[in-house]
């Protein structure tokens, strides 16, 4: 009877462990998603500006930013910093930006559509690839300074090399579709990265021509060539493929083997274009990864000392005001 008895209570035992381990791995993703309502008094104060705001996922995962960048980095393990999303109308943006700036537990922002162009004239000094693409997306305040930088040709290229290794962007023949902001970061970080050459071809021409003469080493072309033997990565940087009902940036019938079709729409994941370039044996990446990389460069960005910065992140004064103290 009592070894019986035993037997009862260490399968009980082994059923209560089992439920435990089941809710500890359920309730691990809401632990980081709850987080915002246990911050600390002395947490550092981010925030995501933009409008809509309500579609961005960086206040989701910059919590498992942060820990990356805590084990990766001796000088940030003690960080505790918190990202908040605003909803911000354009005639709001100066006086909020300028507001926060006197803040002193907010260590920055970063900024998405439709703010990244007019928050540069908010900066005081700016990066090397801020000037370079004309818009910013993260802006770092500092001893009275607001420092902006463009972290999506980082985030893309960082993103590709995670996936397809260290020589996925050296030597490579580049063509990238769409002359927007997103193109000219991607552009930017192509040439910085070695690319062989870098294309662009975009619906409104002159605006491709314009991303050509902004960016050195980046040249336009009229249209679409007739065959794309001649690029290694194929780049879609328009904004179609949100919608199921978008028409086509590339033709089907272009995408073949051993293209590299890349895509900087991360939502949703797998996009008509990245779906036709895979079901006719196309390698593809997928603008997520763009996403995820470039979080882990704008968390050191906002929670590292500038003085710990890579070179790359070397900034310069604008005409506005100040140098760093
Ligand atoms: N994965 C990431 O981390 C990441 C980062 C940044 C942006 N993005 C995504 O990148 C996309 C582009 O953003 P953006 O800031 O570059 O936008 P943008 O500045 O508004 O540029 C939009 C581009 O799409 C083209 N386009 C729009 N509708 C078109 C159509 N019907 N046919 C052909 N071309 C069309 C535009 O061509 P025209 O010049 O002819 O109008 C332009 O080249 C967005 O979907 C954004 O979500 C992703």
């Amino acid at each position: 009877m009592a070894s019986h008895l035993d037997g009862l209570e260490s399968r009980f035992e082994q059923s209560i462990a089992d439920i435990m381990g089941q809710m500890h791995k359920a309730l691990k993703p809401l632990t980081h998603r709850s987080s915002v309502s246990r911050v600390s008094p002395a947490a550092r104060a981010l925030f995501i500006v933009g409008q809509p705001i309500d579609v961005t996922r960086s206040p989701m995962d910059f919590p498992q930013a942060l820990t990356r960048l805590k084990d990766r980095k001796a000088s940030c393990k003690d960080a505790d910093s918190v990202l908040l999303p605003l909803d911000v109308p354009p005639k709001g943006l100066d006086a909020l930006v300028n507001g926060l700036a006197q803040t002193t537990n907010c260590d920055g922002l970063i900024v998405t559509r439709p703010h990244k162009e007019s928050i540069l004239r908010s900066c005081t000094h700016l990066t090397a690839a801020a000037r370079a693409v004309g818009c910013c997306n993260v802006v770092r305040f500092h001893k009275g300074a607001m420092i902006g930088t463009n972290m999506d040709g980082d985030g893309f290229v960082g993103g590709l090399i995670q996936q397809r290794g260290a020589n996925a962007v050296r030597n490579q023949r580049c063509l990238l579709v769409g002359a927007g902001g997103a193109a000219r970061a991607v552009a930017y970080g192509l040439v910085q990265n070695g690319a062989r050459s870098v294309c662009v071809v975009n619906r409104t021409k002159a605006r491709a021509q314009a991303l050509a003469a902004r960016i050195p080493g980046v040249r336009a072309l009229d249209a679409l060539p007739s065959s794309l033997n001649d690029v290694d990565l194929l780049i879609q940087c328009t904004s179609l493929g949100h919608n199921a009902s978008d028409p086509d940036p590339v033709p089907r019938d272009l995408l073949r083997p051993p293209l590299v079709c890349c895509e900087v729409v991360h939502t949703p994941e797998e996009t008509a274009f990245l779906r036709a370039a895979r079901e006719r044996g196309c390698d593809t990446h997928a603008g997520t990864h763009m996403l995820s990389a470039q979080l882990d460069a704008i968390c050191e960005f906002l929670v590292a000392r500038p003085e710990d910065w890579p070179d790359a992140w070397a900034f310069s004064s604008t005409s506005r005001v100040a140098e760093v103290s």
